[in-house]
């Protein structure tokens, strides 16, 4: 698969097969994300792989957190990962709402008024949506913004790299409202920081969300060309 069909057939998975992924492939595709350009080399990362029984009692461990109230709300996260709910602008808050129409209401078929299957489906993050891989990425708190963009980078290698080899992911913020937990967990010290969790295995090209794909805004929304250019090339949309 080369770089360009690797970027377009990435997508965040969220029903996978239950087919485990050798631990050698695993290392692989850590080797391969590891290649990623951080400040200075400074290679901030650090990557807690679970799988198995390990898996199973951190996601026993989640839910519990969950139904006991133990979500920590998003004023008091480690980093301010995003605003609360109402308080995104616009046009970050108008694409956010059409992501959570078009996944819950359009692909999942769950009404915006159902909070119950909402709430049913958003807990299968805690068991990384049945991929047989979770993964835990760490960044060294000094310095935190360079480290955090250094993640960004990591992450994005790793999900290409799992496209590479026929696997699929998905992203998981969601994991660092129980950071208490994982901290516990995964024996996380305080020097280091969790910026999110990785669902990685193989999709179920049966599941209804296998159809699911989310938009982009084109070149010109986003991009101020300053000098000349050739234009014989057409974007991808
Ligand atoms: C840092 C980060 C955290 C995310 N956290 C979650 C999450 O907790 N649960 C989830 O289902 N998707 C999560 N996503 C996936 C995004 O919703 C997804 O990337 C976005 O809607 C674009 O869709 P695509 O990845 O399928 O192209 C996250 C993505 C990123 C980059």
């Amino acid at each position: 698969m080369d770089v360009e069909q690797a970027l377009l057939s990435r997508r965040s998975v969220r029903a996978f097969l239950p087919v485990e992924v050798s631990r050698g492939e695993i290392e692989r595709l850590l080797a391969l994300a590891a290649r990623s350009a951080s400040n200075s080399n400074v290679q901030p990362w650090h990557v807690h792989v679970l799988t198995g029984e390990p898996k199973r009692r951190l996601t026993a461990a989640l839910v519990a957190a969950m139904a006991a109230g133990r979500r920590v709300a998003e004023r008091e996260l480690e980093y301010p990962y995003q605003p609360e709910p109402g308080a995104w602008p616009e046009p970050f808050r108008s694409r956010r709402h059409r992501f959570g129409e078009g996944l819950y209401g359009e692909a999942l078929g769950i009404d915006r008024a159902d909070t119950a299957r909402r709430h049913a489906y958003h807990l299968r993050n805690y068991d990384f949506f049945g991929a047989p891989v979770g993964m835990v990425l760490t960044v060294s708190r000094h310095p935190l913004a360079g480290a955090l963009v250094d993640a960004g980078l990591f992450l994005q290698a790793l999900m290409l790299a799992a496209r590479g080899a026929g696997l699929d992911t998905c992203p998981q913020a969601s994991l660092i409202h129980f950071y208490p937990v994982l901290r516990a967990h995964l024996e996380v010290p305080p020097d280091r920081l969790i910026v999110c969790g990785l669902a990685l295995g193989y999709a179920d090209p049966e599941h209804v969300l296998s159809r699911h794909r989310t938009p982009r805004e084109p070149v010109d929304g986003f991009t101020t060309f300053h000098g000349p250019t050739d234009a014989d090339e057409e974007p991808i949309r």
